[in-house]
C-alpha cells in the first residue's frame, strides 16, 4: 500500500533555536501513527504542520501525493479532526451545539444532518444522547468532556484526525476506557490518527507505528514491538524503561473523572440514597444495595452522584481486560 502521508526532511527554526532536524517518516492509510517523547521534543510541531497551523522551514509535507500547500486550506482543515488535551469545549454551548458548531459554516450540511450527527457520534463515543445532548460542559467529567471532545473530531466525517495528548490529564483507568475507545473507533471507520503523547506505554498500546522524537530528532520509526525488542539509541531504551508506570484504582480521580456526576446539576437529590463512601469497595456496596437506583456518594472530597449500571459495566470491563 503505498504512503498517505510523507514528511520529507522536515525542519523548523525559530531564529538561531532548531526544534526539528530533517525529519522524515511516511503514514499508511488506517494506521494510528503515533509521535512519543519527552516535553519540548517536537511533537505538537509536527502535528500542527499537518493541517498548517504551523508551517515547516524547509522540507515538504504531503497527503496523498500531493504537497499540503497546494490543498484549499479550508478543505484541508475540514477533512483533518482535532483532539487537544483538554476538550476545551465553549462553557455557553451544550454538548450537542459543541460537536456540531464547526459544521454550521459548511452549507452542504443541514440543520436536520446535524442534528443527526450529533446523535451518531454521541453514540459512538458511549454517551447516550438523551442524557448528554443537552448538558453543559460544566455538567461533565472529565472524561466525558473528553469524550465530546472526540466525538467533535468525528462529526465532520474527517479522513485524518490529530490528536495531541488527548488523555494525558485523565486518571489511569480512564484513560485506559479512552484509549479502548479510540481503538474500537478506529476498527469501525478505519480513520488514519496522528497521535502525540509522552507516554511510551501509550504509544505501545494505541500505536501501529510509533515515531520516537528526541529534541527535534527522530530516534526511530517502527512498529511496538520491534522498538520494544531493538531499540535503535539508549535514548529510546532508557524512555522505555523509565516509563513504566502502577496504574493504581484510585477512588478519588475514579470518581471525578468518570463515574461520579456533580450532584448540584441534578434536580431532588435529596430524595436519593446517601452512603458514605471511602474506598472502591464501599462504592461497589453501594451499587449492589441499589443495582437500578441512582444514589449519592457522600466522599471526603465531595458528594458525587452515582449511576450504578455505569459502575458494574466500568468494573466488568476493567475485570475482561485483566483476564
Ligand atoms: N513560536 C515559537 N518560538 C520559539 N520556539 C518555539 C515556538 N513554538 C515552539 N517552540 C519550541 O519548540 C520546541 C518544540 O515544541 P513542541 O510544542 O512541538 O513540543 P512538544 O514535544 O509538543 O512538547 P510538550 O510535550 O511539552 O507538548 C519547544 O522547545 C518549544 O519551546
Ligand atoms: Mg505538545
Amino acid at each position: 500500500m503505498e504512503n498517505y502521508i510523507e514528511y520529507h526532511n522536515v525542519e523548523k527554526h525559530y531564529k538561531d533555536t532548531t526544534v526539528l532536524d530533517n525529519i522524515s517518516f511516511n503514514i499508511k492509510k488506517g494506521e494510528i501513527f503515533v509521535l512519543v517523547g519527552p516535553s519540548g521534543s517536537g511533537k505538537t510541531t509536527l502535528l500542527k504542520m499537518f493541517n498548517r497551523l504551523i508551517e515547516p522551514s524547509s522540507g515538504e509535507i504531503l497527503f496523498k501525493g500531493k504537497n499540503v500547500k497546494d490543498y484549499n486550506l479550508r478543505s484541508l482543515r475540514e477533512n483533518t479532526g482535532y483532539v487537544l488535551q483538554s476538550a476545551s469545549l465553549f462553557p455557553n454551548l451544550t454538548v450537542g451545539e459543541n460537536i456540531t458548531v464547526a459544521l454550521e459554516q459548511r452549507h452542504d450540511i443541514s440543520k436536520k444532518e446535524r442534528l443527526h450527527r450529533q446523535q451518531i457520534v454521541l453514540k459512538g463515543v458511549d454517551l447516550d444522547p438523551k442524557l448528554y445532548l443537552n448538558r453543559f460542559p460544566s455538567e461533565l467529567s472529565g472524561g466525558e468532556a473528553q469524550r465530546v471532545g472526540i466525538a467533535r473530531a468525528l462529526v465532520g466525517g474527517p479522513e485524518i484526525v490529530l490528536m495531541d495528548e488527548p488523555f494525558s490529564a485523565l486518571d489511569p483507568i480512564v484513560r485506559k476506557q479512552l484509549q479502548d475507545l479510540v481503538l474500537n473507533l478506529q476498527k469501525q471507520f478505519k480513520k488514519t490518527i496522528m497521535f502525540v503523547t509522552h507516554d511510551m506505554q501509550e504509544a505501545i498500546r494505541m500505536g501501529n507505528k510509533i515515531a520516537v522524537v528526541h529534541q527535534g530528532n527522530l530516534e526511530q520509526v517502527g512498529m511496538p514491538r520491534e522498538i520494544l525488542q531493538h531499540p535503535a539509541t539508549d535514548f529510546v531504551k532508557n524512555f522505555f524503561a523509565d516509563s513504566r508506570v502502577n496504574q493504581k484504582l484510585d477512588l478519588e480521580s475514579l470518581l471525578k473523572s468518570e463515574l461520579g456526576v456533580d450532584p448540584k446539576f441534578y434536580p431532588k437529590t435529596e430524595t436519593l440514597p446517601h452512603y458514605h463512601v471511602d474506598t472502591i469497595k464501599d462504592l461497589v456496596k453501594g451499587c449492589a444495595d441499589h443495582p437500578e437506583s441512582l444514589f449519592i456518594a457522600q466522599t471526603n472530597f465531595g458528594d458525587f452522584l452515582i449511576e450504578p449500571k455505569r459502575v458494574w459495566k466500568f468494573l466488568l470491563k476493567k475485570v475482561a481486560d485483566n483476564a
